[in-house]
């Protein structure tokens, strides 16, 4: 089903599809799914919880030629991990323990369209190598059954996770990533769009009033400013609860920026430090610091697993009654230490230098500090 894309007005294929938006963000966006739409290519949408990742996905299945099978929408997050594969792939009758039918799955029964499979990030390691295969070449494996299947299935997948940081931690397979980025439409959050805010607070309104026959007698210009530098963590979404919420509420009333303020839940300006720079360059001291703090946490959590690591060992040691007393008195007796990281900070100090005989330089390698921040640590916790 592999077709040239035909480009046509953006603005019409948006009005087609419902889609808000004129900033430069989504005009690439819109140009993106016109060019995708008609093909096969899997499409891969990310970005944040509400930014409109499935009206995206729609727009692309409905401008598809395969637009007269509907669309099924599968949500990976929402379907327990033990039923995922059955639920994409069927079963065969007996496979397991409750499946006295044997059962279509969506690949099956969406044969010819399209899936919309959302939340991709939640699909058990276990079962991506088999979506990895219906994706390659359609085919799959019922569970319970050795009969390789095929369908025709074009997939549209959605996440709001990092999948790369996903894949960097393992839980991800890197084989799958590269094969759904084939098309990646990264929508960005509404805060770094806020000139589509105003379209989309009249398409709320038009909806609303629709749908209800509410009054609006309009907005300040300074009432939508302060929409417009709102950080909206939740979005498209929440900006249309926000919307819908006014217009109950300030039935009739014109709209001042201080009965905007009443409908966002704790204010922050979207340029709140979010798109400014990660300092890097902490102080040399602070740096330390953090080292010496954190070699002290790894030793903390030493200590305790130890301690549990004894504690299971008094069950299961066969040995003398003595150490099983003792291990038993461990276990009940020894609790967590309770120590300010600053007493632990002395204590790790007072015992380097104490094994290195007072010699300053070996006490401070073996900290892995320098030897100018021992000499301040000993001053400052009066060691000297
Ligand atoms: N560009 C847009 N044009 C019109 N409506 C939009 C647009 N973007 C988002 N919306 C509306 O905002 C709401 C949230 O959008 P949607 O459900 O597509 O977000 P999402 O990214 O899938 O969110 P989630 O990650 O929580 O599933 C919907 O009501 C949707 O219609
Ligand atoms: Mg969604």
């Amino acid at each position: 089903m592999q077709n040239v894309a035909m480009k046509s007005d953006p603005r019409s294929f948006q009005e087609e599809h419902g889609i808000i938006g004129s900033s430069v963000e989504m005009q690439k966006i819109i140009e993106v799914v016109e060019q995708v739409a008609p093909t096969d290519i899997t499409v891969l949408i990310s970005g944040e919880s509400g930014v409109g990742k499935e009206i995206i996905a729609k727009a692309i299945h409905n401008a598809s030629q395969r637009s007269h099978i509907p669309l099924i929408t599968v949500n990976s997050g929402a379907i327990p991990e033990g039923i995922i594969e059955s639920e994409l792939f069927g079963h065969e009758r007996g496979s397991f323990t409750g499946a006295s039918e044997k059962r279509k799955g969506y690949f099956e029964l969406v044969d010819g369209g399209t899936i919309f499979l959302d939340e991709i990030g939640e699909i058990p390691l276990s079962s991506q190598v088999k979506f990895l295969r219906v994706l390659e070449n359609g085919e799959f494996l019922r569970v319970g059954s050795s009969i390789p299947r095929k369908v025709d299935v074009r997939v549209i997948a959605a996440t709001n996770k990092d999948l790369e940081s996903e894949v960097r931690h393992g839980r991800f397979r890197a084989d799958l990533f590269f094969r759904l980025r084939s098309v990646n439409i990264t929508i960005p959050p509404l805060r770094n769009r806020p000139d589509d805010i105003p379209l989309f607070f009249q398409k709320f309104v038009d909806d609303f009033f629709e749908k209800k026959d509410v009054k609006f007698a309009g907005i300040s210009e300074e009432a939508m400013q302060f929409l417009k530098s709102y950080h909206w963590p939740g979005n498209v979404r929440e900006l249309r609860n926000v919307v819908e919420s006014m217009l109950i509420l300030e039935s009739g009333k014109y709209i001042h920026t201080e009965d905007v303020r009443k409908y966002l839940k704790e204010y922050k300006p979207a340029s709140d430090g979010r798109n400014l720079p990660v300092p890097i360059s902490k102080s040399v001291e602070e740096a330390e610091r953090e080292l010496i703090l954190r070699a002290l946490l790894d030793i903390k959590v030493n200590i305790l697993e130890l301690r549990n690591q004894l504690a299971q060992g008094a069950h299961v040691i066969q040995g003398s009654d003595m150490l099983k007393k003792e291990l038993m008195y461990f276990q009940d007796n020894v609790e967590e230490p309770v120590m300010s990281l600053q007493e632990m900070e002395r204590k790790m100090i007072v015992e380097a230098l104490g094994r290195s005989k007072g010699n300053r330089r070996v006490a401070a390698r073996a900290l892995n500090i320098s030897e100018r921040t021992l000499y301040r640590k000993i001053k400052e916790y009066s060691l000297g």
